[in-house]
């Protein structure tokens, strides 16, 4: 699984079930970097809007995103992205992101490249890794895999709290459907239902089910 003794554990989910939140707090309270593997897929997408690459044609994304450099770092225990040079943040969360990047995250040739960056990661630090696929594809022989999911309803409910228009039932089922790694329960993942959890209790209950996978704090 790991290359140099670096190991990863898999945060999987649907959006806005709260798996952000749990895999950051547990990256502080293990000692590890939390890498989110939504913000590529979305700097990939912002990118692909910024150049006007008719995200509906595959071979337009493809040409687009050979010609483009992205750029993964870590800034203190976060990992952060760079599309040609540009180091991205609030861009990734705008609305116009949020309704395209389901199409040009089930691009294979996308997920090809950013899923080569994210087992990437290990060659230098161990890592909590959110997304959809890590347990299911990234990182398939982690023993550490949790799949936290919420009700529609509170799914909903939060991102409208955020202020932010997304349509997370229509992301989840085209996340849910697309061919090429699909969102679903890894094998060997634990759910964790995190609808009515406090962020603290959610973490206490992901550090349960850690251990019951065998990760002893390092
Ligand atoms: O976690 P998020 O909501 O920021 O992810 C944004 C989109 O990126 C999500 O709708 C699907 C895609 N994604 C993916 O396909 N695979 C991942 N590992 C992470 C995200």
């Amino acid at each position: 699984m790991s290359e140099n003794d670096h190991y990863a554990i898999a945060i999987d989910g649907p959006a806005a079930s709260g798996k952000s939140t749990i895999a950051k707090c547990l990256a502080r309270e293990l000692g590890l970097v939390m890498v989110n593997s939504g913000a590529m897929y979305r700097a990939v997408t912002w990118k692909m809007l910024e150049l006007g690459v008719d995200i509906h044609n595959a071979d337009s994304v493809v040409a687009a995103l050979r010609a483009m450099q992205v750029e993964c770092g870590v800034e203190g225990c976060f990992s952060t992205i760079a599309i040609d040079g540009r180091w991205l943040s609030e861009e990734l969360r705008a609305s116009a992101v949020n309704q395209a990047v389901s199409v040009v995250a089930a691009v294979p040739e996308v997920r090809e490249l950013l899923v080569q960056k994210q087992r990437d990661y290990l060659k230098h630090t161990s890592v909590v890794m959110e997304g959809r696929d890590i347990g299911s594809v990234v990182f398939p022989d982690t023993r550490y895999k949790i799949y936290v999911d919420a009700s529609e309803e509170v799914r909903a409910a939060r991102r409208s709290a955020e202020g932010v228009t997304d349509s997370v039932a229509a992301r989840d089922k085209a996340d849910s459907n697309r061919k090429t790694a699909p969102l679903l329960i890894a094998p060997g993942a634990v759910v964790l239902d995190n609808s009515h959890h406090t962020v603290e209790s959610a973490v206490a209950a992901a550090l349960e089910i850690l251990r019951t996978q065998g990760l002893t704090k390092k």
